[in-house]
């Protein structure tokens, strides 16, 4: 499938049509942005990791059953996906408490959760994404119950599947982001899961092995990214 032209640029990714209307070609840039775009900055090879990163837990999540927007790895920065048009709402479930929920209660990170959090933010970088509950978004139309619902079920058995899949990797997953869009009226899975998305912490040693790298300037982003790369295709593959 051959790229086309131009359609959209966002902080992460650019996304270019198709021959098919029905799918997007999405390319992963190197370029990290934190607090809603105020930092700038990149990480070589963070393209690369995400786009293959989030192929990998994509295909396992389809073998789980779960609906995503992936149809095939292009290239190394390239992924084929189906068009969505996306219910403006990030889901974040957490297994731990860390980064926002942390501030937000006044909890240590690391703290343990009696069960997983979901949580609902409003995809606005001039808003700074603020937090949203299931009235919020029926009031709003941003989806529907049955939808909202959906994401909720879906967003858990993700979970369900991919903290076993990285604690066999030596990776604790700690919480992470999510977005959906609908397709032919299905919600499917959409956007990235990637260490850009995901708190990954080393399990023997603690380390953060994830965007946190980059938000809070602790250095080795690149071998980090690198690192859950290699793990996650279970190997040491070129990048
Ligand atoms: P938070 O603790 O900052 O709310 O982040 C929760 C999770 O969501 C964490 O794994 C990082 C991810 N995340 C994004 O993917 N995009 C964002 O814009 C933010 C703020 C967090
Ligand atoms: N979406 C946030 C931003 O650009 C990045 C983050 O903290 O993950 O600015």
């Amino acid at each position: 499938m051959e790229k086309r032209t131009f359609l959209y640029e966002g902080k992460a990714k650019r996304i270019y049509t198709t021959d098919d209307e029905d799918l997007v070609i999405i390319e992963y840039k190197d370029d990290a942005t934190a607090f809603d775009g105020k930092k700038k900055g990149s990480i070589e090879c963070k393209g690369i990791v995400n786009n293959r990163v989030s192929a990998v837990l994509f295909r396992r999540l389809e073998e789980h059953g779960i609906p995503t927007h992936m149809v095939k790895l292009v290239n190394g920065r390239q992924m084929l996906t189906k068009k969505l048009s996306i219910i403006p709402v990030e889901v974040v479930v957490r297994n731990k408490v860390a980064g926002s929920l942390a501030e937000r209660l006044g909890l240590k990170e690391g703290t343990p959760l009696a069960r997983p959090v979901l949580e609902f933010y409003y995809k606005s970088d001039e808003l700074h994404d603020p937090m949203v509950n299931d009235y919020h978004i029926l009031a709003m139309g941003w989806a529907t119950a049955e939808q909202l619902e959906e994401m909720r079920t879906l967003a858990f058995r993700i979970n369900q599947v991919l903290q076993p899949f990285f604690l066999e990797r030596g990776l604790e997953l700690v919480d992470f982001k999510l977005e959906f869009g609908l397709h032919k009226g299905r919600v499917i899975l959409g956007d990235e899961i990637s260490p850009d998305t995901c708190r990954l912490w080393d399990v023997s040693t603690g380390e953060k092995m994830d965007k946190d790298r980059f938000r809070r300037d602790l250095g080795k982003e690149r071998e980090a990214y690198i690192e859950v790369l290699q793990r996650i295709e279970g190997g040491a593959q070129d990048v």
